[in-house]
């Protein structure tokens, strides 16, 4: 693995999170030489001070692409945290119905999707219960989108097409006899209903003035690896895309405290519930 010294940590430190705004902070330097070792050298260059001139001057964004899927953690499982599921299921699904089956449409925002595990868990439970509903049309009314700066996270999200280790981690054995099918090694989710989740690429730096409203946001285990300014930036950008009396949830492990006021917070259980009022 080639080593990275102070001054190229530094630099490296600051491309990565004016490109997708993670902050590493100090001591991380194991993170930069294990995920980038590879890259540079598969780009012809001899050190990080080298590779680091080599992505600044990279006019295609080919390399940027790269440095940020390597940088970017895509860890994710299905129905990630029980207690915001029992929220989403019991009472966030309902309320979304509720609208839609009054002839309004309704929007879902994945906001830092991966490899779509969120985005297609809150689908399988809308169609469950829009089914129980014996409406399973409503459907038609909801947009669900997944977003990610990852294209490689999102080429797999939208492949829907999951191994043996990934269709393990969370799925409840019903939802995997009812939505998946084998094909060989692979899991792959139903390919009719996975159409109702579109997957983008787009970076949670950018202005969200072109996403449109939503009623329901999870962003989800990505704020922790931003600096709080980014964080505070990031959770007004949200507030102003949510619809009033609608959810934003965070990771099970993270909070809006200090960093936002736009939010009511309540209690689901066990989940911690951000509405917008
Ligand atoms: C740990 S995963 C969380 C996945 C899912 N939300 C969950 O809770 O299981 C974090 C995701 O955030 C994405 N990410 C990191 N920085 C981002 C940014 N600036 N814009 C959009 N997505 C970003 C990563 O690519 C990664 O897929």
């Amino acid at each position: 693995m080639l080593k990275v010294n102070q001054l190229e940590y530094g630099l490296m430190q600051k491309y990565i999170e004016e490109q997708c705004g993670i902050r590493l902070e100090k001591g991380k330097e194991y993170l930069i030489e294990s995920r980038l070792t590879d890259l540079v050298l598969e780009n012809g260059c001899n050190s990080f001070k080298e590779f680091h001139s080599k992505a600044q001057s990279d006019s295609s964004g080919k390399l940027k692409e790269r440095i940020v899927d390597a940088m970017t953690t895509n860890e994710t499982l299905w129905f990630r945290d029980q207690s915001a599921w029992e929220y989403i299921k019991e009472v966030a699904v309902p309320m979304i119905l509720d609208k839609v089956e009054k002839g309004q449409k309704a929007r879902i925002w994945s906001a830092a999707a991966s490899t779509g595990q969120e985005a297609y868990s809150l689908l399988m439970l809308l169609h469950a219960s829009a089914k129980v509903r014996g409406k399973p049309h409503l459907l038609d009314k909801i947009e669900i989108i997944g977003t990610d700066i990852s294209t490689s996270a999102l080429f797999l999200a939208i492949s829907a097409r999951y191994d043996s280790i990934a269709i393990g981690r969370g799925l409840p054995m019903d939802k995997k006899q009812n939505y998946f099918s084998k094909c060989g090694n692979v899991w792959a989710f139903d390919q009719v209903l996975k159409k109702r989740v579109s997957f983008k690429q787009f970076n949670l730096q950018n202005s969200f003035i072109s996403l449109g409203k939503f009623d329901l946001i999870l962003c989800r285990y990505v704020a922790i690896y931003f600096s709080d300014l980014f964080k505070r930036e990031l959770f007004s950008k949200i507030a102003r895309v949510l619809n009033p009396k609608c959810v934003l949830l965070l990771g099970a492990t993270e909070s809006l405290r200090g960093l936002s006021e736009d939010f009511k917070i309540t209690y689901y259980k066990d989940a911690v519930i951000n509405e917008k009022p």
